[in-house]
């Protein structure tokens, strides 16, 4: 496995651009993704004060409960700079109108978002996929125009990062994998 998933995190704060993603898979081809890329300062305040907005009036307090400090915080930091000043919001919906069976819709749109995400690692680009926003999906719809038949699944804030971050914390692939049967330690 190449080295980029490791350098695959979510960046917070920004300072540029996006880029391209579209050789994923989907279910039966159908590629419902659609991106729509923010740059405008006006809309990106909109999506930053949503952002916010849904984060002061309840998903702090709902993080708190699990999520630790220093997580915590940078959520914080994101929120307060409009997504972490990120010069490029991508705002990734869902083409409902192309033939995607409803149960696939997610399943066929994240794997090109994941794209998106090693490839901005994998150039220089920081990145952070967040989904606060589609709480309030008529809002987040309105703000880039979305028509009735595209669901907005999350905002990608897009930039050159403002600090170098860790490798990511995560558990170990073992603990997660099992052999022949679940249960079974790899
Ligand atoms: C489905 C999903 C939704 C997420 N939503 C948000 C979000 O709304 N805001 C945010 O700052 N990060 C969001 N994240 C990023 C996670 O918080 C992050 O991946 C996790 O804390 C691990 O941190 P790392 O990617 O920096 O290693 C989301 C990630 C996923 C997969």
């Amino acid at each position: 496995m190449p080295d980029v998933p490791r350098r695959s995190r979510s960046r917070r704060r920004h300072r540029a651009h996006p880029h391209g993603a579209t050789h994923a898979p989907s279910a039966e081809n159908t590629q419902p993704w659609v991106f729509v890329v923010v740059r405008d300062d006006e809309r990106r305040a909109k999506l930053g004060a949503l952002a916010r907005s849904l984060w002061d009036r309840g998903g702090r307090a709902y993080a708190s409960a699990h999520v630790d400090s220093h997580t915590l915080s940078a959520i914080d930091e994101s929120m307060a700079l409009n997504f972490g000043g990120a010069p490029v919001l991508i705002v990734v919906g869902a083409d409902l109108g192309g033939g995607v069976h409803p149960s696939t819709v997610a399943a066929s749109v994240f794997p090109a978002v994941q794209n998106l995400l090693l490839a901005a690692a994998a150039l220089g680009y920081g990145s952070a996929l967040t989904t606060i926003t589609t709480v309030m999906t008529e809002e987040l719809r309105a703000i880039v125009e979305l028509p009735d038949t595209i669901e907005a699944l999350a905002v990608i804030p897009l930039g050159r990062p403002a600090r170098p971050l860790g490798p990511p914390r995560r558990q170990p692939a073992a603990s997660k994998t099992h052999r022949e049967r679940f249960g079974t330690a790899w």
